[in-house]
């Protein structure tokens, strides 16, 4: 891709970017959050067709008016964002750009072949005939690898693919990246884990603010360096904060249980207590019933038993806007497009959502714009979210901006308890280091926090109380002084530690 410029409205996304890729390669590309990194890969699958510059994929100039004409080249993308149909099964969406027919109908039987063959030659394993809504993240995202596959893909480009998945999950897809390259492909990977970039790539290329900021062989660095080339400096994310002195207890939970979105049973007789000037995190392996465990605390899904008590009030069964939040309960959801966000909405009112109901921006019943406004531009800055205009669509947003948005406006009012789940999910380290710092402010001013992360080092990071999620129940709780990975990392997998006792002795 030669001196590649493409615009939005004022915004500049990429700046006069060369970007070169090769056969055999895995090819991370990182920078902060709005960097531009996924504009410039959506201009190579063909989606932006507004922009200046040259894109060659072997020494032949190419110029595509839709990702139909990407696709023909060779190019496919998996987006940060799924784009499967959930009612559909497996081999329905891997063939649905290009279905095998019989007599005008699509040919299933054909179809499943199809699948089976391909997860064969790339071992990427799943059952053609299992529909989409019931499957993991992670399995969703092999469907949608096959279905690049499945359309030719010798470019496969990769938008934050492990934001979303299982520390298991990450090792089968490095593993099945890494397959892929030996095979001939060119991967180009867009992530925020340096980790992963330092150890599947061979190549990296640094963006920072639409511009090219280096090009490096991936043995010639490490993430110190990385980092400093994508925010200029170097990034802390051991926080400092004040001893754990807790106070009162600000939400009580008492046995509760809840269904999954498919009748499953999720969370089974939890109880805890987070208290003021305390992070208590939950760890667990994802679709241990964490996820269910914040909506239902937060009253988005209904309990089957137990009770729930903030701030000294009963909430269970309440609405959650109008009684969660005027008790003084904050939620960074962890599904940043499906529920913290409504789409087709403004930056402005996106942010105003949580708080247009309170006296901050009303006077009477009126909502005060102009105070509201001055809100919203403020917080932006604070939480340095990069935007265009605050009446631009929400979905004008990169992913990380979106998050930043969302956690500045949960932080607004000041919760008492803070519910933050998956809070840096695919933000940039140097915006990682401003949220972690916000939350232990937060913690700092006598307010809860229940702490969801995928991440064992975020949840190390961040937390006073550790506790281990399996299958739905609490099974361990550990003080951050006894926590370390390899215990958590055992109670995650189900182990306890009266089980390794006993393997000792037998
Ligand atoms: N469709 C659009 N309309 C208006 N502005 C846009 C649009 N898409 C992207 N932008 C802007 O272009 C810039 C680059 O965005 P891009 O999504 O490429 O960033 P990114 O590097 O992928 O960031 P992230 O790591 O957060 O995903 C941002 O400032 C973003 O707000
Ligand atoms: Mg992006």
């Amino acid at each position: 891709m030669h001196d590649i410029t493409v615009r939005f409205g004022q915004v500049v996304a990429n700046s006069a970017v060369e970007f070169h890729a090769g056969w055999s390669e895995i090819h991370g590309l990182v920078g902060e959050n709005g960097a531009g990194k996924t504009t410039l890969m959506r201009v190579l699958y063909g989606m932006y067709t507004e922009y200046d510059g040259e894109l060659c994929i072997n020494g032949e100039k190419h110029s595509f008016s839709s990702p139909k004409d990407a696709i023909a080249q060779g190019i496919g993308m998996v987006h940060q964002h799924f784009s499967l149909v959930p009612s559909m099964t497996v081999a329905e969406n891997v063939v649905i750009g290009k279905p095998p027919s019989k007599r005008g109908l699509i040919n299933l039987d054909e179809s499943i072949e199809i699948v089976k063959k391909l997860s064969k030659e790339y071992g990427l394993n799943i059952n053609p005939k299992d529909k989409i809504s019931d499957l993991t993240v992670g399995l969703q995202q092999r469907v949608e690898i096959l279905k690049a596959l499945y359309l030719g893909a010798e470019i496969l480009i990769m938008d934050e693919p492990t934001a979303v998945l299982t520390p298991q999950e990450i090792k089968q897809l490095m593993k099945t990246l890494i397959d892929l390259k030996n095979k001939g492909k060119c991967i180009i990977l867009i992530t925020h884990k340096l980790a992963e970039v330092k150890m599947v790539t061979d190549k990296i290329t640094v963006l920072r603010n639409g511009t090219i900021i280096g090009n490096v062989d991936t043995k010639d660095t490490d993430e110190k360096r990385i980092t400093n080339m994508m925010v200029g400096r170097e990034v802390v994310l051991d926080v400092e904060k004040e001893s754990y002195n807790p106070g009162k207890v600000v939400l009580d939970v008492h046995n509760i249980s809840c269904l999954d979105k498919i009748g499953l049973p999720a969370v089974k007789n939890i109880s805890l207590q987070v208290h003021e000037g305390e992070v208590v995190g939950i760890a667990g392996v994802q679709g241990n019933g964490q996820h269910e465990l914040a909506d239902a605390i937060s009253g988005l899904i209904p309990l089957l038993t137990g009770e729930i008590v903030l701030n000294g009030k009963k909430i269970t069964g309440k609405n959650p806007s109008l009684v969660c939040r005027k008790n003084g309960m904050g939620h960074i959801h962890d599904d940043r497009v499906g529920v913290a966000t409504a789409s087709d909405m403004s930056i402005r009112d996106n942010f105003l959502a949580t708080i247009y109901r309170t006296s901050k921006v009303k006077q009477g019943l009126i909502l005060k714009y102009s105070k509201a406004d001055d809100y919203v531009k403020k917080n932006i800055k604070k939480y340095k979210v990069k935007i265009g205009k605050i009446t631009d669509s929400i979905s004008s947003l990169s992913g990380g901006n979106m998050q930043k948005l969302i956690i500045a406006r949960e932080m607004f009012l000041k919760p008492s308890l803070l519910i933050a789940s998956q809070p840096t999910r695919g933000v940039d380290v140097g915006a990682q280091e401003f949220i972690y710092q916000q939350i232990i402010k937060h913690r700092d001013s006598k307010n809860a926090v229940l702490l969801i992360s995928n991440e064992l080092s975020e949840i190390l990071a961040l937390s006073d109380r550790i506790l281990i999620i399996y299958k739905g129940e609490i099974i361990g709780e550990l003080n951050r002084n006894e926590a370390n990975e390899e215990k958590i990392g055992l109670l995650m997998a189900g182990i306890k530690e009266d089980d390794c006792n006993k393997e000792a002795i037998q």
